[in-house]
């Protein structure tokens, strides 16, 4: 299992740092969470700060779009450089062709699930997909708690995915700890997304260390 670390929660005031020791402690991607104060009630990051990250480091940039209108910012998170970008399917129209246009420029296509959105939305849309991400949180800030049953859900996500034959990456976003990791890899989650455990912590390349340690034990 992976872990990829959220910036969200980490010192913007010394990104660059931050995120080059990430990369030294073995991050494997990194999770960029974008929010535009209508989707979710908070802001973030825009196309101009994924750009600055891209030229801060060679790992993937996950860039999980919580914005209204996502399928016209496509193009713009693809330029500033994203390798991979998750949609939510509640805040969408045309969820298909906004996932086409993503794979159209080479990049992977994912879809993130709020705790409350059923799994009957992967029916039609699950063979198109590179990856999920499981909310194991409601979106909008970092240093939740954990919701329960969110391991479940990857369960059931894991035996949609397999009993279709298809290669489908599972992530899990909110509330991850290093206890929670082994649970998370039983659960057959593919990438554990974590910030506030990691960048709270008084140490968060150790952190960050003790997790991938964690997921390599199952
Ligand atoms: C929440 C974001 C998460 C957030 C997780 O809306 O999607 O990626 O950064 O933060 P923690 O790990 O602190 O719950
Ligand atoms: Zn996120």
């Amino acid at each position: 299992m992976k872990i990829a670390p959220s910036i969200l929660s980490a010192d913007f005031a010394h990104l660059a740092a931050e995120i080059e020791r990430m990369e030294k402690a073995g991050a494997h991607q990194l999770h960029v969470d974008v929010m535009d104060g209508h989707y979710v009630p908070n802001f973030t990051f825009g196309p101009m700060l994924v750009e600055a990250v891209r030229r801060c480091t060679q790992l993937p940039l996950d860039v999980h779009l919580m914005i209204e209108n996502a399928d016209r910012w496509i193009d713009t998170f693809v330029n500033a450089g994203a390798d991979m970008i998750a949609v939510h399917p509640e805040a969408l129209y045309h969820l298909h062709s906004t996932l086409q246009s993503i794979k159209k420029r080479g990049k992977q296509a994912g879809i993130a699930l709020n705790p409350s959105t059923p799994l009957s939305t992967l029916d039609e849309i699950l063979p198109y997909i590179d990856y999920i991400i499981i909310m194991s949180v409601n979106p909008g800030w970092g240093g939740q708690t954990f919701i329960e049953g969110s391991f479940d859900k990857a369960r059931r996500v894991h035996q949609m995915v397999d009993e279709k034959g298809l290669q489908v990456v599972i992530q899990i976003d909110g509330g991850m700890t290093t206890e929670r990791i082994p649970l998370a890899a039983k659960a057959g989650i593919d990438v554990a997304i974590a910030g506030s455990a990691i960048f709270k912590a008084p140490d968060p390349a150790t952190t960050l260390r003790e997790m991938i340690a964690a997921a390599t034990l199952q």
